[in-house]
């Protein structure tokens, strides 16, 4: 990676704004965080930064409040959980700028952690209205960013402030880049692409641009639908794309000219309908009724899908084989789960629902690494720069420049 990192400024009795993402899911109902994963993955920055005596400053956005204070949104929760995880006081400002919050600041100690409020209580946040953005630079003397989950947004928090204090990328963004970027750059072969989730909008820079890197691309989830149709078979009620049907045919041409194994499922579990309740079976992909919709991958998907993983030496995941919400159409998601889980091979999880699929099974350990960026894990791969990258200061720069 070319930028300078935390390690590469002097933090000890600065004051040091980092740029977490602690976008953490929560129960609806009673607002206990739900996977605390994104906690964790900040801790080595947080710890290094306490070590060295720097005064932390946390800032984070928590769901889209779309500028407006939203009492289930208040970072409260998350302070305390990290504050038990730390085992030191970590107080939650009640605002992320102005008197109170810099006031608040003026009195933390070498070591201290503060939490700001939630970043989008402010629409200037996602504006990356300059204003803001001075406000939140105000409050540091150095700015880290390690939140590579928001790392595709051009807010104030991660570029408008970059511009107004010395910026540098913490332990977790480095970390970030230098896996993604090595499944990308040096992949050990036979590489294969495991795909799933609703949509393939959102994944079609991704897969071209891996084309020229993997063997093979196994693609389950609702987006398996799309690739189905495009093959011209009925695929009942399920919910496709229709202005993918072309580009789902164009990757399964440039597969084919390229050598790479594309592979959709044999057989499908399909359901009358997307509930706990719901009637479903198993049936050949050839055989997908009018009235039934698909939700899962059937036990021979499973199967053909395990042999090409098993002689794999990378294996990135991205996207549940079905709606693994509902447990009914989340066997095959958990079977390949357990399989990368069990793998030698290199096994790199894409964020969001792939990384919260392996946080509720527990097998987040038993990954090589889980991405803590859902969007910016798949812009990235798509081989397009991050606006929260660009920011930063290069490595020949010289810091504080
Ligand atoms: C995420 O959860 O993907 C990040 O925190 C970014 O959140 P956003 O999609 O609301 O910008």
């Amino acid at each position: 990676m070319n930028k300078l990192t935390v390690r590469d400024v002097d933090v000890s009795g600065q004051r040091v704004l980092v740029r977490v993402d602690f976008n953490v899911p929560l129960d609806e109902r009673t607002g206990v965080i739900t996977d605390d994963g994104r906690i964790q993955a900040a801790l080595p920055t947080i710890r290094y930064l306490i070590e060295k005596g720097a005064r932390v400053i946390l800032a984070s956005h928590l769901g889209r409040p779309d500028g407006k204070v939203d009492e289930k949104l208040r970072m409260t929760a998350v302070a305390q959980r990290l504050s038990q995880i730390l085992g030191r006081p970590v107080k939650a400002a009640r605002d992320c700028i102005g008197a109170e919050v810099e006031e608040s600041v003026a009195s933390l100690k070498n070591g201290d952690v503060v939490m700001l409020e939630n970043l989008r209580f402010h629409t200037a946040e996602e504006e990356n209205d300059p204003i803001f953005a001075q406000g939140l630079a105000k409050l540091a003397d150095i700015f880290v960013d390690d939140a590579f989950g928001t790392a595709h947004r051009s807010h104030a928090s991660i570029v408008g402030v970059a511009k107004h204090l010395p910026a540098v990328a913490g332990l977790l963004l480095e970390k970030e880049l230098t896996m993604l970027g090595d499944i990308l750059d040096k992949p050990s072969h036979p590489f294969a692409a495991l795909l799933g989730g609703a949509k393939i909008s959102d994944k079609v820079a991704m897969v071209e641009n891996i084309m020229g890197k993997v063997d093979c691309i196994l693609v389950g989830g609702g987006m398996a639908a799309t690739f189905l149709k495009a093959r011209n078979l009925e695929v009942g009620l399920s919910l496709i794309e229709g202005e993918m049907l072309e580009t789902a045919t164009d990757l399964m041409e440039k597969a084919t000219g390229s050598g790479i194994r594309l592979l959709l499922p044999d057989d499908v579990l399909v359901a009358n309908e997307i509930s706990a309740e719901a009637t479903f079976k198993v049936v050949p992909v050839d055989k997908i009724p009018t009235d039934m919709r698909v939700a899962d991958i059937g036990s021979q998907t499973v199967k053909s899908f395990s042999e090409e993983l098993r002689g794999c030496k990378t294996i990135f995941w991205n996207g549940p084989m079905g709606v693994y919400e509902i447990p009914i159409f989340a066997e095959g998601t958990i079977d390949l789960a357990k399989l990368l889980a069990g793998s030698q091979a290199t096994t790199v999880i894409g964020g969001g629902s792939t990384a919260e699929v392996v946080a509720d099974m527990g097998l987040t350990d038993k990954m090589t690494f889980v991405s803590t960026g859902g969007g910016a894990s798949l812009r990235f791969l798509g081989g397009k720069s991050l606006p929260g990258v660009d920011a930063l200061l290069d490595k020949e720069s010289p810091a504080g420049s």
